[in-house]
């Protein structure tokens, strides 16, 4: 399994990191036979996987369950796992041991938190400090959606892109092993990644970054209707998962499924009863 320093060490020698978020068993494995350098149970589960319209409804004991179940798929991929909406604003006190119990029970490398306020800066600092390695994501951060107004580009005016600069510096500063830029100009986003000492992991933050981070079920086009802008679909699994359970429903229908090759058959009729 890659560690912090060779993540750090790959930002230095100019070699893309790939992450890719896994919110399941099989999902893990498939992340992980891909030879993918870090994986993300990201919150995006309460959309990709649960079905919520953002990821404000996702639970501390959610991303136990999932993040469990992505480190028995992948127990040899970096995994970085999201701490959810509102349980690391409340108090200090109150964050570090939602921290603890992510971290412990899912055996994630890193938890990942949202924004740069005050109180991110430190936690960041006071969970390095215990510990827990903590990734960054600044930009569009979705747990804010509803402040933010919408699922917008990010750091477009003057000040914004200035700040985000300063966010970036300051949560390196204060320990971050990486940060997730998510829906920022390409431009900006490479002044970012210039500048901060650390990995910078780009989603629709153009070709820069230090690395690229999608969504498991927006690269293989599965369960989702609508991607946005800055995915590249790899793989139809919506359009091969409903042909293939469509063949399954349409044999069974026509007595076509199961064949003898899929049933067990009595070698010895005289052992059945009499019908
Ligand atoms: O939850 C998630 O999938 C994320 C990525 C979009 C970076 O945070
Ligand atoms: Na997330």
């Amino acid at each position: 399994m890659l560690n912090r320093l060779d993540l750090q060490k790959m930002k230095e020698n100019d070699e893309k990191i790939t992450m890719i978020t896994a919110y399941d068993y099989p999902s893990a494995k498939a992340a992980e036979e891909s030879e993918i350098d870090m994986i993300l149970v990201g919150d995006s589960l309460g959309m990709v996987v649960l079905g919520y319209e953002s990821t404000v409804q996702v639970t501390v004991n959610d991303m136990i369950h999932h993040g469990k179940a992505v480190k028995r798929g992948a127990p040899n991929t970096y995994t970085v796992v999201d701490m959810p909406f509102m349980s690391y604003h409340v108090s200090l006190e109150e964050s570090l041991i939602n921290a603890r119990e992510i971290f412990q029970k899912t055996d994630a490398q890193a938890l990942k938190l949202e924004g740069a306020s005050e109180e991110i800066l430190l936690l960041t600092k006071r969970l390095t400090e215990a510990g827990i390695p903590v990734v960054g994501h600044l930009g569009l951060t979705p747990q804010t959606v509803n402040v933010l107004g919408g699922f917008k580009v990010q750091g477009k005016d003057k000040e914004t892109a200035k700040k985000l600069l300063e966010d970036a510096e300051k949560l390196a500063e204060h320990g971050a092993v990486s940060l997730v830029l998510e829906c920022v100009p390409k431009e900006l986003a490479e002044i970012v990644t210039e500048n901060t000492p650390i990995p910078i992991i780009g989603i629709g933050a153009g070709v820069y970054c230090d690395g690229q981070v999608l969504v498991y079920h927006d690269i293989l086009k599965y369960g989702v209707d609508r991607l946005p802008k800055f995915v590249k679909p790899y793989g139809d699994f919506n359009t091969q998962g409903v042909e293939a359970i469509k063949g399954y429903v349409s044999d069974v229908k026509k007595g076509l499924f199961p064949l003898d090759q899929h049933s067990f058959l009595t070698k010895n009729k005289d052992l059945l009863p009499k019908s």
